[in-house]
């Protein structure tokens, strides 16, 4: 499964038909995105105020499916349709594919009057441009690799958070026995494959998991240490409960909130769910690094590319809406509510949690100490045919008990290699 695997034919059939962009009254501004679960919603819901004060007509185009690969097939046939949103949400290397495609806008004027190069880390400002210009901007970081825990849960079990994968297993061998449902998790490929980069990033390390995921080295592709990270993998899959077959992320993370889990391993937009249900982090809910993973960060940063609108309205509102994901009231606002951390640079982080504060911190110091790898699982790192298939063999491996780690390793080498 790809992104948008036919997506040059698609567009290079219906060039003529992307001239007849359809009327829409002054002002409006189209904007989709997938954020449709408690915590996002209410970040969404920042993006529009946002607007809405500026004066413009917020339409919202949100296509429900984390990880948003629904969301992109409906981007795709719009786009195809000729009729793009004025904005779509967008990350990593598929906002270069996007920006080939010549349907992308170029802002940099709202960037050069805001600055942004000097406000963004050069890891972030790098994606957001195609041939050196803007043509996305970005509202937050993500990291990926948490572990989030119920204390009360742990306490029942006799458990601690784990700091290893050891660790972890001791932790949800105690669970289980406790009767909860040790790991919380969900059915989508992506929800998998967060799982397995979290592991491969524990057991592997920052400079393996760049090698063999990023890099894509069939060598280490096929390694011993692969071996492991795919075995440990597996295990955990033995802590999740049956019923983890198309179940949302954000459900997994309910049944963390409520008890009847102990841990789940996911990116903090988890934390926009806990907070939406109330709860108090350090109290109700505990972030951790995923085991052995304190000194790295996976990042996945939220963006949206901006598409070719026609009319000076809609010109004004799209550059309005770039302009506003910049400042800083919005970066402190959305953020607050999606469980990220700002993409803008300097930032004051008093109104932030714990959890921000050291998500903050570790992407300063991965970033020094070579910690800080991008994220595989949420499009960060690869082209998305890549993904897709990447993506594909690992959540063959999670469901089939028959697959060992070696047949895994032959495939994911040429998965690598899809095209
Ligand atoms: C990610 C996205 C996050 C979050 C998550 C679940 O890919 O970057 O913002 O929404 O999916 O939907």
């Amino acid at each position: 499964m790809t992104r948008h695997p036919t997506l040059r034919t698609a567009l290079l059939a219906s060039a003529a038909t992307l001239l007849l962009t359809t009327a829409a009254f002054a002002g409006e501004v189209e904007v989709l995105h997938w954020w449709t679960s408690g915590g996002e919603a209410k970040a969404a819901a920042a993006l529009k105020s946002t607007m809405q004060a500026k004066g413009h007509t917020w339409k919202d185009f949100a296509v429900a499916g984390g990880g948003g690969d629904a969301a992109m097939t409906v981007l795709k046939s719009r786009v195809v349709s000729g009729n793009a949103p004025a904005a779509a949400q967008i990350k990593g290397p598929s906002l270069q594919e996007w920006a080939a495609e010549g349907v992308l806008a170029n802002i940099d004027g709202v960037a050069q009057a805001g600055g942004w190069d000097s406000l963004l880390p050069k890891v972030v400002s790098d994606v957001m441009k195609y041939k050196g210009h803007y043509i996305a901007v970005p509202v937050n970081v993500h990291r990926v690799n948490w572990l989030w825990t119920n204390p009360e849960a742990l306490k029942k079990a006799g458990a601690k958070v784990p700091t290893n994968w050891d660790e972890f297993f001791v932790a949800a061998e105690a669970l289980k026995k406790a009767g909860l449902v040790p790991v919380a998790h969900g059915g989508q490929n992506w929800q998998d494959f967060t799982t397995f980069e979290s592991v491969a990033l524990g057991v592997g390390g920052a400079e393996f998991y760049r090698k063999a995921l990023v890099q894509r080295d069939p060598a280490t592709l096929g390694s011993a240490t692969m071996e492991r990270v795919l075995a440990t993998f597996k295990r955990v899959k033995d802590y999740t409960d049956k019923n983890a077959a198309g179940r949302d992320w954000n459900l997994a993370t309910a049944m963390v909130i409520r008890g009847e889990a102990g841990m789940q391993l996911m990116g903090d937009w988890a934390k926009g769910e806990f907070l939406a249900a109330g709860k108090v982090p350090g109290k109700d809910f505990v972030c951790a690094a995923a085991p052995g993973t304190a000194n790295a960060f996976t990042f996945n940063i939220d963006s949206f590319a901006m598409f070719k609108v026609k009319g000076d309205d809609k010109v004004k509102a799209q550059n309005d809406l770039a302009a506003a994901i910049m400042s800083t009231e919005f970066q402190e606002l959305f953020n607050l509510n999606k469980g990220s951390i700002p993409a803008r640079l300097g930032m004051k982080m008093d109104k932030f949690d714990d959890c921000a504060k050291l998500s903050s911190k570790d992407f300063v110091d991965t970033a020094k100490s070579g910690g800080l790898v991008p994220s595989i699982a949420h499009g960060m790192a690869v082209p998305s045919a890549v993904e897709g298939a990447m993506k594909d063999v690992v959540s063959q491996f999670w469901n089939d008990a028959k697959m060992s780690p070696k047949d895994a390793m032959t495939r994911l080498v040429s998965a690598a290699k899809a095209k």
